[in-house]
């Protein structure tokens, strides 16, 4: 088996799932002012080196998915950032888009940008210890919207990406967020999210990628945030499933979810749910980052040199979400340490 395809199995299989840990610096310091701590280089160092240092990078966490900054710098210990998530048993990771800016010719539509130069900075990557990579296509729904141009453009760089993350050797985590705003039904989120995602995988064909050597990090099947439509974790389940299977190739893998703004509960429920139903050849797990971090981020905010408190706030998470991962969690577990 190629190396490509051992190293996306290593990330998912028995109940790993995936840290979130790429936030900008732009994103990074609006969490750490949330809970009024200071954002400079030291304390963004500080959380995120206490979060890889925790035990649950053995039990739970197969990836982490890092930030240029992080991947940079030392850790306490004088190990370098991918060195100590190796060490502590998980695969170091690097989100290596530059963001998404204004789609031209579209009102209110993003395109990621990064492409250029690619080639080189994932060269750099690699040497500095990363095996996988990740790139987020950001989509919003409203009555016209996505609109034809967001999805093809979005896939057509998740598509080039893809293949030169996988000719650098590594593996490439293929993100297309479909934001969770909006007053839309589950059933138009079903709709607009497999159009998406079908799109995604003409471009990946198109570019030769290696699909055994890839992941995919979607969004559930959600109805948006300001609609008055309540829908069971059982109906989020059914149709994340049936538009996954619908839409994504049986040779990929895995599929790891984005939390995209959905409480750390909701976010292990529904993965559980999911889980309990995949009767699918995918692993199915989590790559998050609110949904992981926020109890943790508030707890060491009130006290930044406590680092063994906050990493049992983490590993509690962490293991509620592999839990989740193997469709075994209960809420019951929720208060169990
Ligand atoms: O690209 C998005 C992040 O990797 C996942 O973050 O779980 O907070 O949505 P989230």
């Amino acid at each position: 088996m190629s190396d490509l395809h051992n190293i996306a199995k290593k990330i998912l299989s028995n109940g790993k799932g995936i840290l979130a840990a790429d936030e900008s610096t732009v994103t990074m310091t609006k969490r750490l002012s949330s809970v009024n701590v200071e954002s400079n280089p030291d304390n963004r160092l500080l959380f995120r080196e206490t979060l890889f240092s925790s035990s649950s990078m053995k039990d739970c966490i197969g990836g982490v998915i890092l930030y240029d900054e992080t991947i940079k710098q030392i850790s306490s210990g004088g190990k370098s950032i991918p060195e100590l998530i190796k060490d502590n048993g998980a695969v170091p990771g690097i989100k290596v888009d530059t963001g998404a800016k204004d789609l031209a010719g579209s009102k209110n539509e993003k395109i990621t940008e990064g492409l250029d130069g690619l080639r080189e900075r994932l060269k750099e990557y690699y040497e500095l210890g990363a095996r996988f990579t990740k790139w987020r296509g950001v989509y919003i729904i409203s009555d016209n919207l996505p609109s034809k141009l967001s999805i093809i453009s979005n896939a057509h760089a998740l598509g080039r990406y893809a293949s030169l993350a996988q000719e650098s050797g590594m593996v490439p985590i293929v993100e297309p967020e479909i934001l969770m705003d909006g007053d839309h039904s589950a059933e138009v989120c079903y709709k607009k999210t497999s159009e998406v995602i079908k799109r995604c995988y003409e471009e990946l064909y198109l570019n030769n990628v290696d699909l055994k050597g890839t992941i995919l990090k979607p969004n559930m099947i959600l109805s948006g945030t300001n609609s008055k439509e309540k829908i069971s974790k059982s109906r989020v389940a059914e149709l994340t499933i049936e538009c996954l299977t619908n839409n994504v190739p049986s040779e990929v893998p895995g599929i790891a979810f984005l939390s995209g703004g959905q409480t750390e509960i909701e976010a292990v429920a529904n993965l559980n749910e999911v889980n309990k139903l995949n009767n699918s050849s995918f692993i199915i797990t989590y790559s998050y980052g609110r949904a992981l971090q926020q109890s943790a981020l508030k707890f060491w905010s009130k006290d930044i040199s406590n680092i063994k408190g906050t990493q049992e706030v983490f590993n509690h998470r962490a293991k509620m979400c592999t839990l989740a991962a193997l469709g075994k969690w209960t809420e019951n577990l929720e208060n169990s340490k």
